[in-house]
C-alpha cells in the first residue's frame, strides 16, 4: 500500500486557493485537507463548507476534511453535500461519535475519527471497526508550523497494533509538524497517510517540496 500525502491548505495561500490547490494536484498530492475551526474547539477561525464547495469545482483529488468544531455532528450534512470524501471529527468534541459515524457514511461519505495529541487511543476503542480513517494529531490543534510531539508516534505504533488487531482497513493519518524529517518516523510508527501544511505550502514550490517529502518516505522498511 502507497503511502498518501494529503496536502493542507491551512498554510496556502488563501488569496489563490484554487490555483494551490491545482499546483498540489499536479504535484502529485493525492487528497486535499481542509482544516474547519470554529473558534470553540479551537481558539482559530477558519472556513466553512463554501471553501470546499468553491474548491470541488476545480479539483478533481479526494477532499480530507478535518472538522475541529464543538457539536460536530451539526456539520456533517453541509461538509459532504459540499464536497468531502473523507469526513474527519475530534472524539474530544462529541457526545455520539458512533451515530456522527454512522451519519457521515450514510451521507456518502468516509468517516474518520481525531485525537488530540493528549487523548487517550482507548477513546477511539468503540469506534475502531465502524472507521474508515483515525486521525491522530501529532501537534496540539489550532494552527499550523507548529513542531511534531515525538511521544505521539508510540500512539501511532499502538494505534496500528490495534487496527491490525481488529481487522479494520482503516487508514492511520498523522496531522501537524510533518516534514521531511518527520515523515520517515511516522510511517514506520504505521502511519499511511501524511497531512502537510507547512512543508508544502511555505517552501516557495509546491513541486520541490513534494517531491522531498515523497522522497524522505521512499526507503522506509515497513513493517505494518
Ligand atoms: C493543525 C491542522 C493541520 C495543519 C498542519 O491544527 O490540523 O492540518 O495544517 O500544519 P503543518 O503541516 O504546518 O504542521
Ligand atoms: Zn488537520
Amino acid at each position: 500500500m502507497r503511502v498518501k500525502i494529503a496536502a493542507s491548505i491551512l498554510s496556502a495561500d488563501y488569496g489563490h486557493l484554487a490555483s494551490e490547490v491545482e499546483a498540489a494536484e499536479e504535484a502529485g498530492a493525492d487528497m486535499i485537507h481542509f482544516d474547519v475551526m470554529d473558534g470553540r474547539f479551537v481558539p482559530n477561525i477558519t472556513f466553512g463548507h463554501g471553501v470546499v464547495d468553491a474548491l470541488r469545482k476545480v479539483c478533481s483529488l479526494p477532499f480530507h476534511v478535518h472538522l475541529m468544531v464543538a457539536d460536530p455532528e451539526r456539520q456533517v450534512k453541509n461538509f459532504v453535500s459540499a464536497g468531502a470524501d473523507v469526513l474527519v471529527f475530534h472524539l474530544e468534541a462529541s457526545k455520539k461519535p458512533s451515530s456522527t459515524v454512522r451519519l457521515i457514511k450514510r451521507l456518502g461519505a468516509d468517516a474518520g475519527v481525531s485525537l488530540n495529541p493528549s487523548t487517550d487511543l482507548k477513546r477511539a476503542r468503540g469506534v475502531l471497526g465502524e472507521i474508515d480513517d483515525l486521525l491522530l494529531m501529532t501537534v496540539r490543534p489550532g494552527s499550523a508550523g507548529q513542531k511534531l510531539i515525538p511521544s505521539v508516534l508510540a500512539k501511532v505504533r499502538d494505534a496500528r497494533k490495534a487496527i491490525l488487531s481488529c481487522g479494520s482497513g482503516a487508514s492511520i493519518t498523522v496531522d501537524g509538524g510533518i516534514n521531511p524529517e518527520t515523515a520517515p518516523l511516522a510511517v514506520e510508527a504505521g502511519a499511511s497517510t501524511l497531512v502537510a501544511g507547512s512543508a508544502i505550502f511555505s517552501r516557495g514550490s509546491v513541486k520541490r517540496a513534494m517531491r522531498d517529502l515523497r522522497r524522505s518516505i521512499s526507503r522506509i522498511n515497513r513493517t505494518w
